[in-house]
């Protein structure tokens, strides 16, 4: 695919995928376009050799895989998340002020630059819970119009507003709502198609309407949600347009990244190990069988990292400078915030020499803490070579931020190399083998 093209599709992307359960369904609509089987994970799966599925759960995480065709040797695995920082709507978020502004009683999901939230059309996304006649049912749920703002405070009235204002996300930061009470429960209740009266519970956030874009011709891509849609989607890309090599390959997103993991739809929930058990018993592979898998397995977690900031240059390490469009950030921490060691980078560089692809490094300046992400997390369930990696990006956590469009199609030709990829180890040894040129 043509690069602009690439990155329409990615802007399209991030467009249907306010938040990880949309996020979800619109890879799903993907893979289901591609060929892949849903599998229900309470259902038994019969898993056919050469063919390729996909499962979710919690309708916000999803792994999808591609069998091998005969043997299996292990796993070759790209994990990102589908979560971005946004504000959660509270039960009974409706709150009057004045008696006449209707306003959104909300809470931070994450840890997002408040600032960018503020004077901008924000809609509702999410999920909610109805009645029926035997139970409850699951419904998706976008307004899909321009309906929420949150109105800054007029330089007038708050003349500290450029000097470093604290924002209190209890009073500053409530968005208020251009339609009444029962106009809202209105579009609710008609977008998830039932009587207002059946909703039971709701999971519902808040997202930026603004469209993502190209900036001229110098490689600019601005859009909401690029961490960590830009790697979510290029793996999903990566995953289908490979061909089914001696591993299985394995694309996942993980729910609740922001706010550590810690869910069943989380990387630290047993998602990934379960299904690769489920792979390894459909191949007859014993307990110990499954346990050797783990030293023919590598694992590349995919999640956005900072390029060097033009007006703070400072702000990065002194020999670690990634750059926009400088192709695939390796991400090293002596503290294993990042999993990156020297193997798992060493495998990872030649995968990406294999597909002609650029790397980078990022460290943090010795003296500023950084982030930290999923790889490590997902290790503490399956234990496996593992490689942090992301694409350069500025304003990490804002409402828009700006990454390098050049850098979304090196993420899916190293994807669907390392999709294709297989490698096989006697413990210092590494043999990559390739099932596409
Ligand atoms: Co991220």
């Amino acid at each position: 695919m043509e690069q602009n093209e690439l990155n329409r599709e990615l802007i399209r992307f991030i467009e249907k995928s306010p938040n990880s359960f949309f996020a979800v369904k619109t890879a799903a609509e993907a893979l289901d376009k591609a060929g892949f089987t849903y599998l229900f994970e309470g259902d038994r799966w019969d898993l056919t050799p050469g063919m390729s599925y996909y499962t979710t759960r919690n309708s916000s995480a999803l792994i999808a895989f591609r069998l091998p065709e005969k043997d299996l040797l292990g796993f070759s695995i790209m994990a990102s998340h589908a979560d971005s920082p946004c504000f959660k709507l509270k039960p009974n978020f409706e709150l009057k002020a004045e008696d006449r502004f209707l306003k959104l009683n909300t809470e931070r999901y994450g840890g997002m630059i408040l600032s960018t939230w503020f004077d901008r059309p924000l809609s509702i996304a999410g999920r909610v819970m109805i009645k029926t006649e035997t139970g409850v049912e699951s419904r998706l749920v976008n307004l899909d119009q321009d309906l929420l703002v949150i109105p800054s405070l007029a330089i007038h009235m708050n003349r500290e507003a450029n000097d470093g204002f604290r924002f209190n996300p209890q009073t500053d930061l409530l968005p208020l709502c251009g339609v009444s009470s029962d106009s809202l429960k209105t579009l609710i209740a008609e977008a998830c198609g039932c009587e207002y009266e059946a909703i039971l519970d709701t999971d519902l956030y808040l997202y930026n309407r603004e469209k993502g874009t190209l900036l001229g011709q110098e490689g600019l891509l601005c859009a909401p949600r690029l961490d960590d849609l830009q790697c979510a989607f290029a793996s999903i890309c990566g995953l289908i347009e490979s061909k089914p090599g001696r591993s299985a390959a394995v694309c996942a997103l993980f729910d609740n990244e922001e706010v550590g993991s810690g869910t069943k739809q989380g990387a630290a929930a047993s998602f990934l190990r379960d299904v690769l058990k489920r792979i390894a018993d459909a191949r007859g592979f014993s307990e110990e069988d499954f346990l050797r898998s783990q030293r023919q397995s590598f694992m590349v977690s995919a999640d956005n990292a900072h390029s060097v900031h033009p007006n703070h240059p400072e702000k990065a390490d002194p020999t670690n400078r990634p750059y926009l469009n400088g192709g695939i950030v390796i991400k090293y921490s002596a503290n294993q915030k990042y999993t990156t060691d020297a193997v798992s980078g060493a495998i990872f560089r030649a995968i990406c020499e294999k597909a002609g692809v650029p790397t980078q490094t990022f460290a943090n300046r010795s003296d500023m803490m950084g982030g930290s992400t999923l790889g490590n997390i997902s290790n503490t369930q399956f234990a496996l070579n593992t490689v942090d990696i992301g694409l350069a990006q500025l304003a990490m956590h804002s409402a828009f931020e700006t990454a390098g469009a050049n850098d979304t199609a090196y993420l899916v030709k190293a994807a669907k190399a390392l999709f294709c990829a297989s490698i096989e180890s006697n413990g210092d040894r590494y043999e990559i083998t390739y099932s596409q040129e």
